[in-house]
């Protein structure tokens, strides 16, 4: 039975912390699953970390489907949650529900999770009302990259930590059963995570939230990015790396493969094989 939404309301109830983090793959879900987080994500960090983008705006909800349906494959057992892209929630509710659905049901996905506060209640809303879960996402969103002029902290301002706080109200009212906090100065997200009844779950939001996510390939060292919210608690590109040149290097030498990685041949089958073999010229 997996991980349902009730779970992380019971844990914010009883203080508990919520451990969640993205993964896009079978192998990667299966390791997640094992080590007993609560949440894996599929993010439309997606497009920065497995598929090459600059942004996560290229994601299409092809590419989402796809690599939902191998995370659900190797963590059933925990709550899975899927990303909408960029406009594949922003056009109408009805438009949403429609992509929403193909998550869960094409996918595997059992819940989503989508970016804005007021301007897509509504939408959260008709999506809470279909039997569709909603994890909010405030703070910076990066499918806004081009309003918001970059990857910057949010909240800073009094309008901005205003505009934060009646976000969280309409997303909690309309129904998500968690928000996660993006970038946003440690202090107000307490203040957020201490209103709402709902659980809060961070990423470079500090300590106070409910819970934590954080991107898997940061937190395991694999890729470029060395984003400040992310420790490191691996270095796959060196483990990789050296892996890597091992293998070339053997193969170049002719120490790979060796006679244990071979299979043979029955000596009378080949004996009989080469006598019947007519000579190349
Ligand atoms: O796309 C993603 O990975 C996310 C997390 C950073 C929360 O939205």
């Amino acid at each position: 039975m997996p991980i349902r939404i009730t779970k992380l309301q019971e844990m914010k109830d009883a203080g508990e912390r919520i451990v969640c983090v993205t993964a896009y793959d079978f192998p990667t879900a299966r390791l997640v699953q094992q080590a007993g987080f609560e949440v894996v994500l599929i993010g439309d960090s997606l497009g920065n970390v497995v598929l090459g983008y600059d942004t996560t705006i290229p994601v299409t909800l092809e590419d989402m489907v796809h690599h939902t349906r191998a995370v659900a494959r190797g963590a059933p057992d925990l709550l899975v949650v899927a990303d909408m892209p960029f406009m594949t929630f922003n056009v109408s509710a009805e438009d949403a529900l429609r992509n929403a659905g193909r998550l869960l049901q094409e996918g595997g996905a059992h819940a989503v999770k989508l970016e804005g506060g007021v301007p897509v209640a509504e939408t959260v809303r008709r999506l809470t009302e279909a039997g569709i879960p909603v994890m909010g996402h405030l703070g910076l969103t990066p499918q806004s990259v081009n309003q918001l002029g970059g990857y910057r902290v949010q909240g800073r301002t009094l309008p901005q930590a205003q505009r934060l706080l009646d976000d969280a109200d309409a997303l909690q009212a309309a129904g998500a059963f968690s928000i996660v906090l993006e970038t946003v100065p440690a202090e107000l997200a307490r203040v957020v995570t201490d209103r709402l009844r709902i659980p809060t779950i961070g990423i470079g939001a500090g300590a106070s939230c409910d819970g934590q996510i954080q991107v898997l390939h940061d937190i395991l060292g694999l890729g470029a990015r060395r984003p400040k919210h992310a420790k490191r608690y691996a270095d796959l590109n060196e483990t990789i790396g050296t892996a890597l040149s091992a293998y070339a290097e053997e193969v170049r030498e002719g120490r790979f493969p060796a006679a244990e990685h071979a299979t043979e041949i029955d000596d009378a089958v080949l004996r009989e094989l080469l006598s019947g073999v007519e000579p190349t010229a």
